[in-house]
């Protein structure tokens, strides 16, 4: 067995950053190494092939760099490239590590907190698009009635530091109404997008009264927390000291700028070159 390794956490930018900012109030005791694929963001409109081929880039970079077990912590990663990668890669690669994704974990939770059984599920164009959502709900909780609606320009405004100027909020009201319009009996709304919690202000302001906004990186935090627990094997191959290290695709100093916002901490990122 090769060497343990940090747990690693991939995005297409910094989203996965408010993934990484639970798992680590969780599990503060393990290493953790984040890939932001800043450069070629946002994924959410760019086809299978393409998110597909990019995951598994960064996937493959972050085994290169130690880690056993990688998080997809972006919706889209884990819409259109999760399966392939564990199906066809991982057992050519090494069938001992894991990649796990952020969709079933939110799909598990959410049979707790609808009362109406109307849910709404706001994410990239293709994460609704791949239907992941409504498949794993379904399986699930079949009771559960899914609407899902894409927001392209949220991503943006994350990326480009406009989640909390006053243009934001003209987009952010105009997809909380359309989904409204769509299921009046929505009472909860599930941000499936992980740039979205940024927004989240703005998105309470907008949504009706009643109506529950949930993030999924509680979810995502209890159950790795969950997995490791069942798997030590797994768990035993994690350095632990609590450390975090941070590689991004992009310029370093803009990604430690706007990384900060998000992890509340002060950030020294890597530049590193996929592909
Ligand atoms: N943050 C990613 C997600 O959760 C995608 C953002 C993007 O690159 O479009 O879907």
């Amino acid at each position: 067995m090769s060497t343990a390794g940090p747990i690693g956490v991939f995005d297409s930018g910094y989203g996965g950053l408010t993934i990484l900012h639970e798992l680590r109030a969780v599990m503060s005791q393990y290493d953790y190494l984040y890939l932001g694929d800043n450069a070629r963001a946002p994924y959410g409109t760019r086809s299978f092939d393409v998110v597909y081929r990019y995951t598994r880039q960064a996937v493959a970079s972050l085994f290169e760099r130690g880690c056993h077990l990688v998080i997809l912590a972006c919706n889209t990663a884990s819409a259109k490239a999760l399966r392939t990668i564990q199906q066809t890669d991982l057992p050519l690669i090494d069938p001992e590590r894991r990649v796990l994704g952020v969709i079933r974990p939110t799909a598990e939770a959410v049979g707790d907190i609808t009362r109406s059984r109307h849910v709404g599920i706001l994410a990239t164009t293709g994460t609704i698009l791949s239907r992941s959502y409504d498949i794993e709900i379904g399986k699930l909780h079949p009771d559960i009635q899914v609407t899902g609606q894409d927001c392209p320009m949220w991503v943006p405004l994350v990326e480009n530091h406009e989640y909390d100027k006053p243009g934001a909020d003209y987009f952010v009201k105009q997809k909380l109404d359309e989904i409204m319009q769509r299921d009046p009996a929505i009472d909860t709304i599930i941000l499936a997008c992980t740039h979205y919690p940024l927004l989240m202000d703005k998105i309470k302001k907008y949504a009706p009264q009643g109506v529950t906004i949930v993030s999924q990186g509680t979810w995502v935090a209890s159950s790795l927390d969950a997995y490791l627990h069942n798997h030590p094997e797994m768990a035993a191959r994690i350095t632990r000291g609590g450390q975090l290290h941070c590689l991004t695709t992009e310029n370093s100093e803009k990604f430690d700028a706007t990384a900060h916002h998000f992890l509340g901490q002060q950030i020294k990122s890597e530049n590193i070159v996929l592909g």
